[in-house]
C-alpha cells in the first residue's frame, strides 16, 4: 500500500465493492466526475469488477483515512507507447470532501507514477465548473492543457472541460 500523510491507497478488494456502491448514493459528489451518474445495482459492480480483474491497462486504488474507505482514484494507461496515462479521483464520502485528502492521495500516485511506474505524463480532465477539483489540481503543479467547448452535459447544460497535465520533470522541480 501507499501512504500519504492522512491516507492510505490500497488495491480494490471483492469485499469494497459493497462500500462503494454505497458511497454512489451521494449523487451530487459522483457527478462532478463527468456528469453522469445511472442506479447500477450491486451485482453489475461485481460483474464490472470480476472483468476487470486482471486487467493491466489500469491502475485502481481504494483511498482510506483511518480505515474508512472515503473513495477512489487510479491511472488509465492509454497510451503507454508515449509514456503517458490519465489519472482520474472521486471522493465519495460527503464527510472527507474539502478536507484535503484529495490532494494528499493525488501527491502519493504521482510518485508512484514518475518514480516506481516510470511514466512521463500524467494527465487528467475535468468539468470546467468544477472549482475545488480545479483549484486541487493546480496546486498541486497541473497545467492547463486545453479546453473542450461544450463537451460534457452537466446540470441542464453544457459546461466546458479542461484537460490538464504534468510532465514527469515539472513534478521533480517541485519536489
Ligand atoms: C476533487 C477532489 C479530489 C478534491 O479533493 P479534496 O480533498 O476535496 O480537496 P481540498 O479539500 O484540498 O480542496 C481543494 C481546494 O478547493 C477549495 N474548496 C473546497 N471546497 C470548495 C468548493 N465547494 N468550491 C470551491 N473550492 C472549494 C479548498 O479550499 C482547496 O483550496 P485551498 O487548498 O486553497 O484551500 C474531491 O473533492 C472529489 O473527489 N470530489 C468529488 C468528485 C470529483 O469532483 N472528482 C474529480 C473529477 S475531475
Amino acid at each position: 500500500m501507499l501512504r500519504g500523510e492522512r491516507v492510505i491507497l490500497r488495491a480494490f478488494e471483492r469485499d469494497d465493492m459493497k462500500t462503494l456502491h454505497e458511497l454512489q448514493k451521494n449523487v451530487d459528489l459522483v457527478l462532478l466526475s463527468d456528469g453522469e451518474w445511472e442506479p447500477w445495482p450491486l451485482a453489475a459492480s461485481e460483474k464490472h469488477f470480476e472483468k476487470h480483474l486482471e486487467d493491466q491497462e489500469r491502475s485502481g486504488f481504494i483511498i482510506e483515512v483511518d480505515g474508512v474507505v472515503i473513495g477512489g482514484c487510479g491511472l488509465h494507461h492509454s497510451h503507454r507507447r508515449d509514456g503517458s496515462t490519465q489519472f482520474g479521483i472521486g471522493i465519495h464520502h460527503p464527510e472527507y470532501v474539502g478536507k484535503g485528502y484529495g490532494p494528499d492521495a493525488i501527491r502519493v500516485l504521482l510518485r508512484w507514477a514518475f518514480h516506481v511506474q516510470n511514466w512521463r505524463r500524467v494527465w487528467l480532465t475535468t468539468l470546467a465548473c468544477n472549482e475545488r477539483a480545479l483549484r486541487a489540481y493546480q496546486k498541486l503543479g497541473f497545467v492547463e492543457e486545453g479546453r473542450l467547448r461544450e463537451e460534457s452535459f452537466f446540470d441542464g447544460k453544457y459546461v466546458d472541460v479542461l484537460q490538464m497535465g504534468m510532465l514527469r520533470r515539472e513534478w521533480e522541480a517541485r519536489q
